[in-house]
């Protein structure tokens, strides 16, 4: 079984928790791209989607799902998006695909956070995953030296511009074993707009998928 049969799997059964006439949070990523393919066949009608990124929402306008402004909706019921790593207690590193700021927005104003993923991605300690930063641009090199004294290697991840116009650095060779005290540290360096630890606010549901089949936690 390929990793991309893995995130296929986790995103059909993720379709249990997706209620017709609902408005669903639409994370980003291959994983949450195979959810936005069930969802184009229609076999749940959903009233609409709150998008995490621009390349989500083209994708859902594309299989003719309106896009909605989180302001207009409120608060929404439930939240599919997948991650880079998991750990047993469902925090998470995402951003990956550099939209962690809107990510994290939609997580804290959902009900139910369910994330799929294929089975590679859990771990029993965060961090072999380079952790994403996003930072205001002019702060960059403030906030790199700030996250070396933490222990980690930034990297600015070059060339990559996010939706909200920032930048994002890569913090390599972190063992992270206190997962919410490292989301609240790093979210005090000014300058920083969102850690890719969903440590404090963690998934609700974990859906992974393997060559075992599909684990729930
Ligand atoms: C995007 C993310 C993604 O959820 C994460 O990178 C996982 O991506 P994929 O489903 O392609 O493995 O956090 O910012």
């Amino acid at each position: 079984m390929s990793q991309n049969t893995g995130k296929q799997a986790a995103a059909r059964a993720a379709l249990e928790f997706v209620k017709a006439g609902e408005v669903l949070g639409v994370g980003t990523g291959s994983t949450v791209n195979f959810l936005i393919d069930e969802l184009a066949d229609r076999k749940i009608k959903v009233a609409g989607a709150v998008s995490s990124s621009e390349g989500s929402s083209e994708r859902l306008k594309a299989a003719g799902i309106p896009v909605l402004d989180l302001n207009e909706v409120g608060d929404i019921e439930t939240y599919i998006d997948g991650a880079d790593e998991t750990n047993p207690r469902r925090q998470l590193i995402k951003g990956g695909g550099a939209a962690l700021t809107r990510e994290k927005i939609i997580a804290a104003a959902a009900h139910r956070f369910v994330c799929i993923a294929d089975d590679t991605k859990l771990v029993d300690t965060l961090g072999a995953f380079p952790l994403p930063v996003e930072v205001i641009p002019m702060g960059r090199g403030y906030v790199a030296r700030a996250l070396m004294r933490l222990g980690g290697r930034p990297v600015w991840r070059e060339k990559v511009v996010t939706d909200n116009g920032n930048h994002i650095l890569d913090v390599h060779g972190l063992r992270i074993v206190d997962p919410v005290s490292l989301e609240m540290a790093i979210n005090q360096i000014t300058g920083v707009v969102t850690v890719g630890l969903f440590a404090a606010r963690p998934a609700d549901v974990v859906i992974l998928g393997g060559p075992g089949g599909i684990k729930t936690f």
